[in-house]
C-alpha cells in the first residue's frame, strides 16, 4: 500500500523530534501500519513469543471468574479495549459474553485503522448481533474524547502487556488517565508480562526467523513510504537487550556505519555515527509487588491476579476506588 506524504501528522512531528534528539528515538506505536500489523500477527504465532500463548490460556481458563461482575448484574455495560489489535485473545471473552446473553457495546481502540477494520469484519461475521464501535486513534486521544456511552458500568481491557510499552512513570500517567475515565466500582483487566529467566525474555524479542527484527525495522520502512525517507534497512541492526534490574527489554536499531539519511517530506537530513542507536521500544516486565504498587498509585485496588501455571504472565483485575 502506498501513502501520500503528509507532513502535518503527529507521526511526522514525532519522527522529526525523535531523529533530531541527542539520543535518537522513535515510538513503538508507529510499528503498526498494515505491514506492521501482519508482522505482529506473525510474532504472536512464534514459539519464542510466549506472551500470547500464556495470556490466551489465562483468558480461556478464567473467563468466567474474570467476567463474573458483569455476567451476574444483567445491566448493560461498555467493554472498552486499549490497543485491541486483531482481538485474537479478546474473542475468548467476547464469545463468553455473547453466549451468556450479556448486553454490552464493544469499543476497540487502536492507532492502526487497518487492524480495526479487520477486527470489525471478523466480529460482524462471528458475532452478527454484537454492538461494536471501533475507535481509531491513540489511547490518549480516545481517553480525552470518551466516545463510549455515559452512565453505564465500564470494563476496560488493556491486554497483551501493552502497558509494558511505557516506562514506569508514563505507565502511572496512563493508568491514572484510565482511572479518571472510570466511575468508582468499574473494572480494568490489565495484562503484565512477569519478570523471569532473562534468556526466555530476550528470545521473545529476538527470534531466529527474524520476524521481530523485521517488525522493528518496519518503522524505518514507514518513514520511507510515508515521509519520503531513504533509509537503507540493510545498514541498521535490530538490537534488543534486557536489563533484569529495571525489567525493561529495550529494542534499538543500530546504524552499522556513518551515514546520512534524507527525509524529503520533512525537508531534513539526519546524520548517524557508526554504532549510533535509535531507541524504538520498551517492553517492561513487572513482579507482583511492583504491579501492586502501580495499581495503588493509579487509583485502583487489585481484585484478583489470574496467572498461567508457569507464572510467566498475569491478567490482573483491578477495580477503581
Ligand atoms: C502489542 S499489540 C497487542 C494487541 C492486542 N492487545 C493483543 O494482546 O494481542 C499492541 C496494539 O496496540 C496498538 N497501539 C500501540 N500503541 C498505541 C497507542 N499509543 N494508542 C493506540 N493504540 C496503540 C497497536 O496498533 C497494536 O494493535
Amino acid at each position: 500500500m502506498e501513502y501520500a506524504i503528509n507532513t502535518e501528522t503527529e507521526f511526522a512531528r514525532d519522527v522529526l523530534e525523535g531523529l533530531t534528539a541527542t539520543n535518537k528515538h522513535l515510538s513503538s506505536k508507529y510499528f503498526y501500519d498494515q505491514r506492521g500489523d501482519v508482522l505482529f500477527q506473525k510474532i504472536m504465532k512464534l514459539p519464542e513469543y510466549y506472551l500470547t500463548q500464556k495470556e490466551f490460556s489465562i483468558l480461556d481458563q478464567y473467563k468466567d471468574a474474570i467476567l463474573q461482575p458483569f455476567l451476574s448484574s444483567g445491566q448493560p455495560f461498555n467493554l472498552v479495549e486499549m490497543g485491541a489489535g486483531d482481538g485474537l485473545k479478546t474473542k475468548i471473552l467476547l464469545r463468553y459474553l455473547q453466549d451468556s446473553g450479556c448486553n454490552y457495546t464493544y469499543y476497540p481502540i487502536d492507532i492502526s485503522g487497518t487492524v480495526l477494520e479487520q477486527l470489525k469484519c471478523d466480529l460482524k461475521q462471528d458475532f452478527p448481533s454484537m454492538c461494536i464501535t471501533p475507535i481509531t486513534g491513540t489511547y490518549k486521544r480516545a481517553l480525552e474524547e470518551q466516545k463510549w456511552e455515559e452512565g453505564r458500568r465500564n470494563l476496560f481491557l488493556f491486554l497483551g502487556a501493552n502497558i509494558g510499552n511505557f516506562d514506569r512513570e508514563l505507565a502511572v500517567n496512563m493508568l491514572r488517565r484510565i482511572s479518571e475515565a472510570l466511575n468508582a466500582g468499574d473494572y480494568l483487566l490489565i495484562g503484565f508480562d512477569l519478570k523471569k529467566d532473562p534468556e526466555v525474555i530476550l528470545q521473545a524479542y529476538n527470534d531466529p526467523k527474524g520476524v521481530t527484527r523485521d517488525f522493528n525495522l518496519n518503522i524505518l520502512s514507514r518513514i520511507n513510504k510515508e515521509l519520503g525517507g531513504d533509509f537503507d534497512l540493510a545498514k541498521f541492526k535490530h538490537w534488543p537487550m534486557y536489563d533484569p534490574l529495571t525489567g525493561e527489554c529495550r529494542s534499538y536499531l543500530i546504524s552499522m556505519e556513518t551515514q546520512k539519511v534524507t527525509i524529503s517530506g520533512l525537508d531534513k537530513e539526519v546524520y548517524f555515527e557508526k554504532a549510533e542507536p535509535i531507541h524504538t521500544e520498551v517492553s517492561k516486565k513487572y513482579n507482583n509487588y511492583e504491579l501492586g504498587q502501580l495499581a495503588e498509585e493509579s487509583g485502583f485496588v487489585i481484585t484478583r491476579d489470574f496467572e498461567d501455571k508457569e507464572h510467566f504472565f498475569t491478567d490482573s483485575l483491578w477495580q477503581k476506588q
